[in-house]
């Protein structure tokens, strides 16, 4: 069978490290809150030369690094962003002139936190679908620039940065590697719950984020032990089956919640947020490409992929590596 196999990944964040103390100097918060309720310890943060086309640019070209293979040959960009360069056109597109990739399909998704499943989802169907044969899945984000930097219960959370892999299709055997199942879904009803407040057809601004947070972690936990056991059942498999779950990085006691709920052990859980916090559409790609370069992550594992953001929007995939 056709399938979308990962041949290599990469990863890219801002040069500038600002920790929980640092921020402490400015708002009416501390290290100690923001550890004990979050887990984050610091988060990158986007100088004035570093933009979403950029972290992404560096990104791709260790993606592309990583698995050999020219920029050239990649003939669909799908990258996933809320913060995108410009309103238009795609941020995609800036990376594929960037990499030097003169051809094919550049496209953005906006999925916010989720947006990495939802580009990995749809790279995945025009891979098998025959459209292209190798993709690069991107997810990029300069958070910081809509961040509300006095709103201390927002603020604290968000960080920058980027993360890519490249995907091939292969014809791969039952139990050989690639993208298995993915399970996406969305609820506009609670889009009051976690949004930004700008637009270009509401207000005319880019806006900031906006969020209460304690509704949020409850829908988080519900919504991603659901969406988890959608795609264990889907391949007849239990927790105990998974080498590694690679989620999104929010907050580090929606992973320990989630992964007890699943009867996932703990140390099977890649966590990055206590270094770069909630990079949004970055942080799956970001912590599996940590993943891999230390060497967790080897080739025949069965990894998991989930995350949740605004929409809501949320979902979960498995892929044989
Ligand atoms: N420093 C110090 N105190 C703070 C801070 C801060 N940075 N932020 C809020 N507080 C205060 C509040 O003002 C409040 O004080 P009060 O009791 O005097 O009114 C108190 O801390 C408790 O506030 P809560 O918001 O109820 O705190 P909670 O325990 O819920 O933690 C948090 C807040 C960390 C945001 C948590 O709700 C959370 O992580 N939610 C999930 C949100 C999230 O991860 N969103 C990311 C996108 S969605 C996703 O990726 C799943």
């Amino acid at each position: 069978m056709l399938r979308s196999v990962i041949k290599g990944s990469g990863s890219a964040l801002p040069k500038r490290v600002v920790t929980n103390d640092e921020l402490a100097s400015q708002i009416d918060t501390s290290d100690e809150w923001i550890v004990e309720r979050t887990g984050i310890s610091q988060r990158h943060i986007a100088g004035e030369d570093e933009t979403t086309s950029t972290l992404a640019t560096d990104a791709a070209l260790a993606a592309l690094a990583d698995a050999g293979i020219d920029a050239k040959s990649i003939e669909l960009i799908v990258l996933a962003t809320a913060t995108p360069d410009n309103t238009f056109p795609a941020t995609a597109t800036k990376v594929q002139h960037a990499i030097g990739c003169d051809g094919g399909i550049a496209f953005d998704v906006a999925a916010v936190c989720s947006g990495f499943l939802y580009a990995l989802a749809t790279a995945d169907s025009m891979l098998r679908s025959g459209m292209a044969k190798r993709a690069l899945v991107i997810g990029a984000e300069t958070f910081s620039r809509i961040l509300d930097w006095e709103d201390r219960g927002t603020c604290v959370l968000f960080g920058d940065g980027a993360g890519a892999v490249v995907l091939e299709a292969v014809e791969s055997e039952e139990d050989g590697p690639g993208v298995l199942t993915t399970r996406l879904h969305a609820d506009g009803e609670q889009h009051d719950l976690l949004y930004v407040d700008g637009g270009p057809s509401t207000t005319g601004t880019v806006g900031h984020v906006r969020m209460k947070g304690r509704e949020v972690f409850r829908h988080a936990v519900v919504n991603l032990t659901d969406v988890l056991n959608e795609v264990l059942e889907d391949m007849n498999l239990s927790g105990d089956a998974i080498d590694w779950v690679v989620p999104h990085q929010a907050n580090a006691r929606i992973l320990d919640a989630t992964a007890r709920k699943l009867g996932i052990a703990p140390e099977k859980v890649v966590v990055t947020v206590d270094q770069h916090a909630n990079t949004s559409a970055a942080s799956v790609p970001l912590a599996f490409d940590v993943a891999r370069k230390d060497g967790r992550i080897k080739a025949g594992d069965l990894v998991m992929f989930e995350a949740m953001g605004g929409g809501f929007t949320w979902g979960a995939s498995l892929v044989r590596m």
